[in-house]
């Protein structure tokens, strides 16, 4: 089973080096499944919309998930319901599912969102404990889970609690790829973050000049998404064979 996972796409430059080079990425690695993480492709980086879900499905996505910024477009609780969207599991109350089970030929691939909590909203249940929960209720061939989290430490103790009981944890919410893609020990895919779709020369995807002023004076305007050269992170897992190899584009 052979996974193409994209990383956070931001913004519109995000979108269009996604939909610029998807076909030629399908080609070159013939996934069964792609999945994509979502949550900043509308136009100010935050959320998605109805359009850009519908093209995602039109080029063969078969789950879209999301993190921090799930709920940046109000029109997401209007097809949430009826999607292949998947916000962390780890909201206490909140609307939309968790995971989703995708089918391919006869097998079945579970696909898991989380939100990490270590310098993010504390406010969440553990992650830990939550994916833990699905795995031993949904039985499926294959398990991946995208942790969208800010600490390298969270990350890497999520890898090492759930390894040997999932197929993969990808990392997302940096948006800066990381070079440790590995086996763990007990044979789950791991990399703390992918990296994101979108401009190369903004701060994680945000005007640059806007983000130094930030740290300059402790005020600025507010985002804007960057225009500059775009790139492209990725992943390409095979989940059976346990490859797991980082894709880097630039436009
Ligand atoms: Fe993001
Ligand atoms: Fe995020």
């Amino acid at each position: 089973m052979k996974v193409l996972f994209i990383g956070d796409i931001y913004g519109e430059p995000g979108r269009k080096i996604f939909l610029d080079h998807i076909d030629e990425l399908k080609a070159a690695h013939k996934p069964n499944i792609i999945i994509v993480n979502s949550e900043n492709s509308a136009n100010n980086g935050r959320g998605i919309t109805q359009k850009f879900y519908k093209e995602l499905m039109q080029k063969g996505v078969s789950a879209v998930t999301m993190g921090n910024h799930t709920y940046g477009q109000n029109e997401l609780l209007t097809f949430m319901d009826d999607s292949h969207v998947i916000r962390p599991i780890n909201y206490k109350a909140a609307p939309g599912k968790g995971y989703d089970l995708i089918k391919f030929n006869s097998q079945t691939l579970l696909v898991i969102n989380a939100l990490g909590r270590t310098f993010m909203n504390a406010n969440m249940e553990s992650p830990f404990f939550e994916i833990e929960k699905v795995i031993n209720e949904v039985k499926a061939d294959y398990v991946f889970v995208d942790f969208h989290a800010e600490a390298t430490s969270e990350k890497v103790a999520l890898g090492h609690y759930l390894d040997g009981k999932v197929s993969a944890i990808v990392g997302t919410h940096t948006h800066i790829p990381t070079a440790d893609e590995r086996v763990l020990p007990k044979g789950t895919l791991y990399i703390t973050d992918v990296g994101m779709t979108g401009p190369l020369d903004g701060v994680i995807g945000v005007d640059k000049d806007i983000v130094v002023n930030r740290f300059l004076y402790g005020y600025s305007l507010p985002n804007q998404v960057a225009i500059t050269k775009n790139q492209l992170n990725a992943v390409i897992l095979d989940l059976k064979n346990k490859t797991i190899k980082r894709i880097h584009l630039e436009d």
